[in-house]
């Protein structure tokens, strides 16, 4: 089989794509594919046709490839393509409809609302603590924590959308599952000095991560359900990965869905892989599998 890995992009999250691309190439070849890498531009469609791959294995983050939209592209070319189509892709790139498809198959969550960067910026729209981010982009690209003692609203950067998610501040433990198809793999409790921001995440000692996770059965349990639970309640194909909070003093009442990524990581420091290799699935076994269940 022929497949173009696409990678890059123009989103806030490019170089965690292409580092995720780049590992995807490698494995790839080592499975025995024809690969051919691409990076996403307005050419796009003009360089797949050229190309005409199989299959398109598409490692982009963010907004346009993780949102439907090259989703959309690809089904328009009849190009089968890896992971979630094109609803599932924009409802979970929404961070605040992933939420109320939550609620709607009563997966547990914190409150939350949409407002005005303007309005944000210029008063407390919630009682601190409460964090602000973008609806719609992942890594913790411009994620605000407005604490308990802050006086002020956040200044919120120029970068930010005119439309902002607000949410209530959840405490606890960073917890994650991923689901490969019908199967919740395992849980990683992500450790970290501060939040797992940005540079913890994709710097190298950035965050350390216990797989499987030290926590009781009960609490275990409930992510590998609430993961696959929310996998399908989302519609999603192929990968995802749902990401939690747990306050470990108020029990399994203390566990929370943040979101769940439709196109998770597969950098050296992502989670998704690590879980595969915990469960006894190699990284080139992972990717192989996702070529085959590739559709359009
Ligand atoms: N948004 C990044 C790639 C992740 O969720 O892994
Ligand atoms: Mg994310």
């Amino acid at each position: 089989l022929n497949v173009a890995v696409i990678m890059g992009g123009p989103s806030a999250e490019r170089e965690v794509s292409l580092s995720s691309g780049r590992e995807c190439v490698a494995a790839l070849r080592e499975a025995g594919y024809e690969v051919v890498e691409v990076d996403a531009g307005p050419d796009l469609a003009m360089r797949l046709s050229h190309i005409s791959p199989d299959v398109v294995f598409n490692a982009l983050h963010g907004r346009w490839g993780e949102d439907g939209c090259v989703q959309g592209m690809l089904e328009w070319m009849r190009i089968p393509y890896t992971n979630s189509g094109v609803l599932a892709s924009a409802l979970a790139m929404d961070k605040e409809k992933t939420k109320a498809a939550y609620r709607a198959a009563g997966l547990p969550v914190v409150d939350s609302l949409l407002a005005d960067k303007d309005e944000v910026a210029a008063r407390h729209v919630m009682a601190p603590p409460y964090v602000v981010k973008p609806y719609n982009e992942g890594s913790s690209v411009g994620v605000y924590i407005v604490n308990e003692a802050a006086n002020s609203p956040p200044q919120l950067s120029d970068e930010m959308p005119q439309t902002v998610m607000v949410e209530a501040f959840a405490p606890g433990r960073e917890l994650t599952t991923t689901v490969i198809g019908d199967r919740a793999l395992t849980v990683t409790d992500i450790i970290t000095e501060g939040w797992y921001d940005y540079h913890a995440k994709y710097a190298e000692g950035g965050s350390s991560h216990v797989v499987p996770a030290n926590i009781p059965r009960e609490i275990f349990d409930a992510c590998m359900d609430y993961a696959l639970r929310a996998h399908q309640v989302l519609g999603c194909r192929g990968v995802s990965r749902t990401d939690f909070r747990w306050d470990e003093a108020r029990g399994l009442a203390g566990l929370i869905l943040l979101e769940t990524n439709t196109q998770p990581g597969l950098t050296p420091t992502s989670l998704s892989p690590e879980q595969a290799q915990a469960v006894g699935v190699s990284f080139p076994e992972l990717c192989r599998w996702m070529i085959e269940d590739a559709s359009c």
